[in-house]
């Protein structure tokens, strides 16, 4: 058995799908959620949705059952990430995302207290490599700076990290097992790759040691969403009760 989250046997495999909202209006979304009904569980609201109304939507969603992870990857000045992530705490949600600076997940950490919304830091983006982070003034490479955010996250008091699926089997080594490891970059076998590049299918993922799927268009894109998130589901149960 590999190393996982302690809690690991108590989610539900379903509950390890996150199927990412990343469509134009709220219409959308609801016909898009209405069509996967009781098939998915949990969805993610990113600045695409929110700006166009969002939150309400991820109200109702709240309301009807349903878990939300709330993508607004907020970095700003202490007061202002504290006082934003206590507003989206009130929503009811289950995860938002910090940038991983100490000041921003300290912050947020301040804002979110005494609520059941639990933080993911974003360690490094993944569209940056070495000569991005040169360009933009550090001096650590890639590996250095999300080994570092990691930890820093991990001893901050934060919940869990957005990480690619290749970076789970030696992030999980690095900061133990008490963190939840959420990766998007999910392509069931046969599905389009589109604009991701370090893609793994649902079972690698979930066997080298990522908690939660985040899956967009392989979902919302596909002639039958029910299929695909019915197959992802069971790949996920297949791939968990095996480690
Ligand atoms: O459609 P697709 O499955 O590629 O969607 C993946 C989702 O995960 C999108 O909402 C995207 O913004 C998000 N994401 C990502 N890579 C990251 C962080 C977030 O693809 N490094």
């Amino acid at each position: 058995m590999s190393s996982t989250q302690a809690n690991d046997t108590a989610i539900d495999p379903r509950d390890r799908l996150i199927v990412a909202l990343d469509l134009p209006s709220v219409a959308e979304a609801e016909a898009m959620v209405a069509r996967l009904g009781d098939h998915v569980s949990f969805y993610k609201i990113g600045m695409e949705l929110t700006y166009a109304g969002g939150l309400p939507l991820a109200e109702r969603l709240i309301g009807s059952g349903k878990k939300v992870f709330i993508d607004l990857k907020l970095h700003d000045i202490p007061n202002t990430v504290e006082r934003a992530a206590r507003q989206i705490a009130r929503l009811g949600a289950s995860f938002l995302t910090v940038h991983a600076y100490p000041q921003s997940m300290k912050a947020a950490l301040a804002g979110v207290a005494g609520s059941k919304l639990k933080l993911l830091a974003v360690t490094v983006m993944t569209s940056y490599d070495d000569a991005d982070l040169a360009a933009a003034g550090y001096s650590l490479g890639v590996k250095e700076l999300v080994s570092r955010r990691a930890l820093q996250a991990r001893d901050a008091g934060i919940h869990g990290l957005i990480l690619s699926p290749e970076e789970t089997e030696s992030i999980r080594a690095l900061v133990g097992p008490g963190m939840a490891l959420v990766t998007p970059g999910i392509r069931p076998a046969g599905t389009a790759i589109g604009d991701q590049k370090r893609i793994m299918t649902p079972a690698r993922a979930i066997a080298g040691g990522a908690d939660h799927l985040v899956v967009g268009r392989p979902v919302t894109e596909a002639a039958d969403p029910v299929a695909v998130a019915d197959a992802i589901v069971a790949d996920i149960a297949a791939a968990q009760a095996q480690r």
